[in-house]
């Protein structure tokens, strides 16, 4: 049977060619450079900047055609009616169809008040440590923070003490907050020093996250807390991971800094980073702690944080936007 002998080789050609692909998918040609190299280039590179409308603009386009943040970085009521399917960005094959328990939870349509002038999207890198960034990062308009960073006193100098948005990942409620399953006071008061902002959470992106979210929801709502809880949108996130992907950033899964910088440069002026140095050595050589609060270490390989550095670098140098690393000036 000549024919069945021919397919058979053609699927073998096909599967050669798709090993190939997928092979420089996850080890592209292009190789990441040392963190000494990395430190190096900071080090030649850190004197001037100049903002750059030209890159500021392109990136809001290229942002706002590829994710859409305006309209799709939360669940709204908006873009996810009743029947909605959500398909989980973190997981394989799982989806939430909204239904009468999840929608009365969501906002009606995008919260933020527009134009967004000067954002600051502040990452915890133990590089914020003696940094005096504190009165820089409270003077933006739109203060960004990832994962219920701690603000007490000891802190405000270098990291400030005023926020917008805060990023609330799932597994810091599970160890902090015991799953919100006995100490809702705990996590309720814990949240005051975030004022009246937004909490951004993954509700949508694994499965255990859902009920979590939900958790946290009520939580704030029984409370009368001055929090919103905002529900990441998981279309928003896989879009935004493409986007990167694109750009040379193969992780898992991004890190949440780098999810907030995109959706700052989408919707911001002009965007600041501040605590984003995902290396151990600082630009003087001394010892850098992991956060500026503690020295725990994420998991290994889920995080692809050095690449996330590079692209971010060159969005620096380019004047799209602007990284803060080392002091601040007084
Ligand atoms: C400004 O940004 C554009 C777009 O990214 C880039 O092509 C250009 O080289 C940048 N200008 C400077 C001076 O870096
Ligand atoms: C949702 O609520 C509406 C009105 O309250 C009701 O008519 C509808 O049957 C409910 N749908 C489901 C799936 O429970
Ligand atoms: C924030 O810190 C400043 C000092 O930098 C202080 O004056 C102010 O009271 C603090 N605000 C809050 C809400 O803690
Ligand atoms: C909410 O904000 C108001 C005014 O700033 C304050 O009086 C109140 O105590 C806050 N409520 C909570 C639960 O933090």
């Amino acid at each position: 049977m000549p024919g069945r002998c021919y397919r058979g080789k053609l699927s073998v050609w096909a599967g050669l060619c798709v090993l190939v692909l997928c092979w420089f998918y996850i080890f592209p040609v292009y190789r990441v450079p040392s963190d000494k190299e990395i430190v190096e280039e900071v080090l030649r590179q850190r004197g001037v900047w100049h903002k750059n409308q030209t890159g500021i603009e392109l990136y809001r386009k290229l942002l706002t055609d590829c994710c859409n943040p305006r309209r799709m970085f939360a669940v709204t009521k908006e873009n996810s009616p009743l029947g909605k399917v959500l398909w989980y960005d973190g997981e394989f094959y799982y989806s939430h169809t909204v239904n009468n328990e999840t929608y009365p939870l969501f906002v009606q349509g995008n919260p933020l008040k527009f134009p967004l002038k000067k954002c600051a999207v502040v990452g915890n890198s133990g590089i914020l440590r003696r940094s005096k960034c504190g009165r820089h990062i409270d003077q933006a308009d739109f203060i960004m923070r990832c994962n219920l960073p701690p603000l007490s006193k000891d802190y405000v100098a270098d990291v400030g003490n005023r926020t917008h948005l805060v990023t609330a990942n799932p597994s810091i409620i599970e160890k902090r907050f015991q799953n919100l399953l006995w100490s809702r006071k705990a996590f309720v008061d814990s949240m005051k020093v975030y004022g009246p902002s937004y909490i951004y959470m993954p509700a949508f992106s694994m499965k255990p996250c859902t009920d979590l979210s939900l958790r946290a929801h009520y939580a704030l709502a029984d409370s009368a807390s001055n929090l919103t809880m905002l529900f990441a949108n998981p279309e928003f996130l896989s879009s935004v991971s493409k986007f990167w992907k694109a750009h040379s950033v193969h992780a898992r899964r991004l890190s949440t800094g780098l999810y907030l910088i995109s959706l700052a440069l989408g919707l911001c002026e002009e965007v600041t980073a501040y605590g984003f140095w995902p290396f151990s050595v600082g630009l003087d050589e001394q010892p850098v702690s992991h956060h500026y609060y503690d020295n725990i270490l994420p998991y290994k390989w889920f995080h692809a944080m050095p690449e996330e550095f590079v692209q971010l670098w060159q969005l620096h140098k380019s004047g799209t936007l602007r990284m803060r690393v080392g002091q601040c000036p007084p």
